[in-house]
This record gives C-alpha cells, sequence and structure tokens, in this order.
C-alpha cells in the first residue's frame, strides 16, 4: 500500500510572522493519527523557521529547488547539503515554475534529482505538460520526456527514493483543475513508463496531482487509483484549506 503523501508549495509567499503562524496552524490541526504523510515546502530563508517549529512533530519539511553542485563560487544558489542540515526529507526538482522561468531543461533536472539523493533528500520530480502540448495531443509524449531524462541518467532503481508530482502546467495557479478523469489517465501513463522498466518499483512509488487541488477536489482526485496525494501551492497557504486536503488523504 502507498501511502499518501501531500506537501505545500508554498512558492515565494510569506513572511516570518505569516509563516510561524501557518506552521502553527497546520501543526496543530494535524491529527497524530493522520495516515496521509505531509510536508511543507518553504521558500529557502524560512525553512529553519519550518525546522524550529515542525521539530518532533510528524510533519516533514523541504526545499522547492537546490542547485546541482555541492558548494562552491554559485552566487544565490543553495546545495543539497545546506537542505539536509536544516532537516529537510524533501526537495521539489523540475517545478515547471523552474523549467519555464528559469530555463532549467530536462538534463539540469536529472541533475538536480541526482544531487538531491546523493545526500538523500527524497526528490519530487515535477512532469507535466503545457496547454499547447496538450491540444497538440502530446501530453504523453511530454511527460515520458521527462521522465526519462531521469530513468536513462539515475536508472530506474532511483524511483525508489523519489516522488513524482504531475502537474499540468495549464493547471497550476490557474484555478482550472484536470478532471479526475484526465489526471487518472496521465498517472496511470506514468505508471505504466515505471513499469516497462520495473514494476515493483512503479508500485511503490507515489505520483502526486499538482495544479489548483484544493479543499473542493481534492476528494474526487485523490480517490482515483493512481493519484497518491498532492503538490499544493495556493491552497496550501491557508491552514483549513491546506487542512482540509490533508484529511481528504487519510
Ligand atoms: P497550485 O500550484 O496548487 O497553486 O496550482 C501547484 C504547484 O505549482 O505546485
Amino acid at each position: 500500500m502507498r501511502r499518501s503523501l501531500v506537501a505545500g508549495n508554498w512558492k515565494m509567499n510569506g513572511s516570518r510572522t505569516e509563516s510561524a503562524a501557518l506552521l502553527q496552524g497546520v501543526k496543530k490541526g494535524m491529527s497524530s493519527a493522520s495516515k496521509a504523510e505531509v510536508a511543507v515546502c518553504p521558500p529557502y530563508v524560512l525553512i529553519p523557521l519550518a525546522a524550529e517549529k515542525l521539530a518532533g512533530s510528524a510533519i516533514a519539511w523541504g526545499g522547492q529547488n537546490l542547485s546541482a553542485h555541492k558548494s562552491g563560487a554559485y552566487t544565490g544558489e543553495v546545495s543539497g547539503p545546506m537542505l539536509k542540515d536544516y532537516g529537510c526529507t524533501y526537495v521539489i526538482v523540475g517545478h515547471s515554475e523552474r523549467r519555464t522561468l528559469y530555463g532549467e531543461n530536462d538534463a539540469l533536472v536529472a541533475e538536480k534529482y541526482g544531487a538531491a539523493q546523493t545526500v538523500n533528500l527524497i526528490p519530487i520530480l515535477c512532469v507535466g505538460e503545457t496547454l499547447q502540448e496538450r491540444e497538440a495531443n502530446q501530453t504523453e509524449t511530454v511527460v515520458a520526456r521527462q521522465l526519462d531524462a531521469v530513468i536513462d541518467k539515475h536508472g530506474i532503481g532511483s524511483f525508489r527514493n523519489a516522488v513524482i508530482a504531475y502537474e499540468p502546467v495549464w493547471a497550476i495557479g490557474t484555478g482550472k483543475t484536470a478532471t479526475p478523469q484526465q489526471a487518472q489517465d496521465v498517472h496511470r501513463f506514468i505508471r505504466s513508463r515505471l513499469a516497462s522498466h520495473d514494476e515493483v518499483v512503479a508500485d511503490n512509488i507515489r505520483i502526486l496531482y499538482g495544479g489548483s487541488m484544493k479543499s473542493s477536489n481534492a476528494k474526487e482526485l485523490l480517490a482515483q487509483p493512481d493519484i497518491d496525494g498532492g503538490l499544493i501551492g495556493g491552497a496550501s497557504l491557508q491552514v483549513e484549506e491546506f487542512l482540509t486536503i490533508c484529511r481528504a488523504a487519510d
């Protein structure tokens, strides 16, 4: 049985004060008996705060990105060992905003995925198509290309310690959500792509849905057989919204 994971991607949001309140609220509202795993990914500068507030709780924390390098002359970058040093469990890799706004290509995303695993951070590898690609019937081609870049470089075995997030770019932050069936179809495709290399790995890996998942649609999405949780942007910034999604994953 795959244990659900609900991960909040805060993106570039939150002051120290707002974030402390959000962390307290989530911690307080989470039942210790929760079957689903919960994580938050704050901006880098707020990770020490998350580490402080969530220490001793069942809630994990992680980064939204990392450098492909360990250390050195890379102004403005943050490395895997630094995230690990602050107790991160996860790190998001290849989010579509990184791919489109910061020019991260499949090769760089694969390097970052490897850099995360080198220090035992669990990469949450994001894949997904744009609206144009969907309309041109390219969804499976694009998602396969994004997955293969990582499989080719690190092997199918590396997916034993990874999470995948399917995030249709057209649904991110737009309020548009893939229908449960549209999402399920791509999740199924991702799992079968991995299964063609290793069925056990494919069976065990968690595939999260991301793209305007919120309290009102989480239940239906999470009820799909191949949807094992969510990567939540906007709705992770509101305590009640986020907690409702976490409960739906329980
Ligand atoms: P959203 O973002 O929930 O605000 O659509 C999801 C994400 O980009 O991870």
